[in-house]
């Protein structure tokens, strides 16, 4: 099992590459089960779970290549993968495959929606809350799907194919709005999706439908409309850059000082988070190149945020966050309103000498002069994004253990940091 070891205290200062958006990956990837054509990827980020995704699609029968190394290209290039789903054999996607990871449920609306049958397993994934997918279901029903839950397994049955309807979320949610979207594309008839999310990852998985022949209009405002073809074809699709991944080393730039340009960021894809970082004292100049994040004196302001839906602040920069105003000068609130448990990096936090008191969904920050590198334990993907926060700034040496969280979700982090004057190292314990 790997561990990162950080030594705080320099100042970051140089380029960063952001990566292609895990989020967006997976449901693209996930939607070449829609399709009997090819459907090219570019820009994929080299991560875990777009590894463990190839594998649950391989194992429904999708043959995937993945482009090998071309002139000029640098390390951290995204990769290109041709995914090939003409002949499914397997509609079932079971619990050793997906309980690792949430998104993959979502394979449950491209299966039943062209092969009238899928039988997944109900998810695992981040421990942040109980992470139901009762809308996701809904969604189904409501294009017409029989939907029954087995030892484990959602088993979803649309055998004369699905029919357009209206689908109204009570509550903002992205996989629903994924999976509505998805089945909708080949289902008889119009769906008008109400409330749906309007998160960048969203509009990037619609662009790529569209491409694929899919007929959707409003992706990226709360009602999405749809008329279902009887088939989509392939498409070439890049995709879109990681706002979380962005608005991570934004805030650690933040923390540390310095001046980096995140290279290739966008920052309409993330205004609020940006937002709170410049009010908490940095500077954000955005351009064609990406988003420089400067820092040069004076200390970290407090600011209080609160988690919303797209466009809001992002629950995926939350604990990020949180790391940052350890060291403000003065007090923070927090709010969480998506997950009802994510706070597991407030313990780790307070092993560095962050203040931190919880009030339900509220996080108080009281900011401390220093924190002190410490053994930490990665809980979740962006938890463990918190701590290294935390840890390029505290003083002495961070150890970050189960750093296979951290690669579920951020490409190269040692070396992204590395190549800006951290002193971070990966150190690989075997076993
Ligand atoms: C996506 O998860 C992201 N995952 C999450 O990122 C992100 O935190 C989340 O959206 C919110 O932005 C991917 O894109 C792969 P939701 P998702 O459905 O789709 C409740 C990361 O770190 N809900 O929008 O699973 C749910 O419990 C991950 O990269 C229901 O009640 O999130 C939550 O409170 C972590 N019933 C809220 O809705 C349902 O059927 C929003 O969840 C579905 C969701």
């Amino acid at each position: 099992m790997d561990r990162i070891r950080i030594v705080g205290g320099p100042q970051l200062t140089g380029v960063i590459p952001i990566s292609g958006a895990k989020n967006a990956a997976l449901p693209l990837m996930i939607a070449s089960l829609l399709t009997d054509a090819t459907l090219t990827l570019e820009n994929l980020p080299r991560l875990a779970d777009v590894n463990q995704l190839l594998r649950i699609l391989g194992n429904q029968g999708v043959d995937y290549r993945i482009d090998g190394k071309r002139p000029g290209d640098s390390p951290t290039a995204g990769q290109t993968v041709h995914l090939d789903a003409r002949r499914i054999v397997d509609t079932t996607a079971p619990y050793e495959l997906v309980s690792r990871m949430r998104a993959s449920f979502w394979v449950i609306a491209p299966l039943l929606a062209r092969m009238g049958e899928a039988k997944v397993s109900l998810p695992g994934g981040c421990a942040i809350g109980t992470r139901p997918v009762d809308l996701l279901l809904m969604a189904l029903e409501r294009l017409g799907a029989s939907i029954e839950i087995e030892a484990g397994y959602v088993i979803a049955r649309a055998p004369q194919g699905l029919r357009g309807n209206e689908i109204d979320f009570p509550k903002v949610t992205v996989g629903g709005t994924h999976t509505a979207l998805m089945a909708a594309t080949l289902a008889k008839g119009h769906t008008l999706i109400r409330n749906a999310a309007r998160e960048p990852e969203i509009v990037d998985l619609a662009d790529c439908l569209i491409k694929m022949g899919a007929k959707i209009k409003g992706a990226g405002t709360s009602e999405i409309e749809v008329e279902g073809v009887s088939r989509l074809g392939g498409a070439r699709h890049a995709v879109l850059p990681d706002r979380i991944e962005t608005g991570t080393y934004a805030m650690c730039v933040a923390m540390t000082g310095g001046d980096v340009m995140l290279q290739g960021a966008r920052a309409d894809l993330l205004q609020s988070a940006l937002d709170a970082i410049s009010a908490s004292g940095a500077q954000i100049i955005s351009n064609d190149e990406g988003i420089r994040v400067v820092r040069k004196s004076g200390g970290i302001v407090p600011v209080d945020v609160t988690t919303e839906p797209y466009p809001g602040f992002p629950t995926d920069l939350q604990a990020q966050f949180m790391g940052l105003m350890t060291m403000a000068g003065g007090e923070s609130r927090i709010r969480e309103t998506i997950f009802e448990n994510r706070f597991m990096h407030v313990q780790e936090l307070a092993r560095f000498g962050a203040k931190i008191r919880l009030d339900n969904d509220m996080a108080i920050v009281t900011g401390v002069r220093t924190l002190k590198g410490a053994p930490v334990m990665a809980t979740d993907l962006r938890a463990s994004a918190s701590l290294v926060v935390a840890a390029l700034a505290a003083e002495g040496e961070t150890i970050v253990n189960r750093v296979y969280h951290l690669d579920r979700g951020f490409e190269h982090l040692e070396q992204k940091l590395a190549a800006c004057g951290a002193i971070v190292e990966r150190q690989s314990l075997g076993g």
